[in-house]
């Protein structure tokens, strides 16, 4: 028995979710540059949990159904009160998805209904919980979620209090729809792995989250905004980058286990974070980050990942720093539910085995004797 590390290149099991073939992304077959193109967020979580484009009827279906399930149990609310107020952002959305699951009489319902309506719950849920968190510990009081609009509206709203501002709604859309799945990345197989034991789907997504919260996965966002902030002006990109590249740090925000010819979702990303800077009319960050590509790329042959440009582009909407990963988690939320429900309809228990290199024939010695 070899080891293969980090598991690279292993199928570990089949899906028509989505795929990664030859550096092209798609969701259910549907490459993923159209979806960013034309597909609202809600479209794209109807497609990768029912496996098809909703028609507006079922669209329409969906949103009541996402409005009706908006609101948090005041239990949950009034636990986040007495969370410390400067806690891990990814740390307080994992307690809270965790104590959501409290409060649902349907928990352990494991009918394929019952767990697909979980998912629409927890999808509509996610925001609320993560808005309230925020404003909370800003010493705010959290705002109830609106019907009838969309989970980017919803959550910008529900963040500041304020109606959004439909170019800054669009643009979140979009990052959600570029967030919203990506084959058996780490989040996603740590959510198949739990319920593949019949564990409930709580379990699964706060797995999830406890694996989308590192920094070399989700939090690689993050990661770049504490970059980009180091650097702090574009005169100092240069130096900064080349002296981590010479100290062989790794350049958060690049690289990607599958993608060694660029990431498509970058290039949206790009356009977005540059629109953006256009709009605010502040092209720093943008620049900034334009010039560490070219160092990277140039010298590394390294490309941009989707959480290179993530992080002007939710800076520009004014977005605190440490809620970006939270926001990747409110869009992979459509993808690890859809995984989820997939690993359920067709379990098996995933159970890999360890090369062990531990000594061996080792003797038990009594503790006295130690
Ligand atoms: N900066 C500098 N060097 C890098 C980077 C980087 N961002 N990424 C990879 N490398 C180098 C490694 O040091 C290694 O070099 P070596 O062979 O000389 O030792 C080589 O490229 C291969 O890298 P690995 O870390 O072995 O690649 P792996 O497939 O294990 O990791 C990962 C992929 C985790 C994404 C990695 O590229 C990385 O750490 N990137 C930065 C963090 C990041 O942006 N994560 C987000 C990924 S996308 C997502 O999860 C949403």
């Amino acid at each position: 028995m070899t080891a293969t590390k980090g598991l690279e290149g292993i199928v570990a099991t089949t899906s028509s979710i989505s795929s990664i073939i030859d550096g092209v992304l798609t969701y259910r077959g549907i490459n993923i540059d159209d979806l960013a193109e034309q597909a609202s967020f809600e479209e794209v979580a109807y497609l990768l949990w029912y496996g098809k484009l909703p028609t507006e009827a079922e669209l329409e279906g969906l949103q009541r159904e996402l409005d009706a399930y908006a609101s948090v149990p005041a239990e949950v609310i009034e636990a986040i009160r007495l969370y410390p107020k400067d806690t891990n952002t990814m740390a307080a959305l994992r307690t809270a998805v965790s104590s959501l699951a409290l409060y649902d009489a349907s928990a352990n319902d494991m009918s394929a209904e019952a767990n697909l309506k979980k998912a629409i719950k927890l999808q509509a849920q996610l925001p609320t919980v993560i808005a309230a968190f925020s404003r909370i510990r800003e010493g705010k009081e959290p705002i109830a979620p609106k019907s009838g609009v969309s989970i980017a509206h919803n959550f910008l709203y529900m963040l500041s209090g304020e109606e959004p501002d439909e170019i800054a709604v669009k643009a979140l859309d979009q990052a959600l729809v570029l967030h919203a799945d990506h084959e058996l990345n780490a989040s996603t197989f740590a959510a198949r792995v739990t319920v593949a034991t019949l564990s409930d789907i709580y379990s699964g997504v706060t797995s999830a989250i406890g694996a989308l919260k590192g920094p070399l996965h989700g939090g690689a966002n993050e990661a770049v905004m504490v970059m980009l902030e180091e650097i702090g002006s574009m005169s100092r990109v240069e130096s900064i980058i080349q002296e981590k590249l010479a100290n062989k740090e790794k350049i958060m925000g690049f690289g990607h286990r599958v993608y060694k010819n660029g990431d498509p979702r970058a290039k949206h990303l790009q356009k977005m974070s540059q629109e953006l800077g256009k709009l605010i009319g502040n092209m720093e960050l943008y620049d900034m980050s334009v010039k560490i590509e070219e160092i990277v790329t140039g010298q590394k042959g390294l490309k941009p990942n989707v959480d290179f440009y993530s992080a002007s582009v939710y800076t520009s909407l004014k977005i605190p720093r440490d809620l970006f990963t939270p926001i990747f988690a409110i869009s992979r939320l459509s993808g690890w539910t859809a995984h989820i429900l997939e690993q359920y309809e067709n379990n098996r228990l995933i159970r890999p085995r360890a090369e062990y290199t531990g000594p061996s024939s080792a003797r038990y010695i009594p503790i006295d004797e130690r």
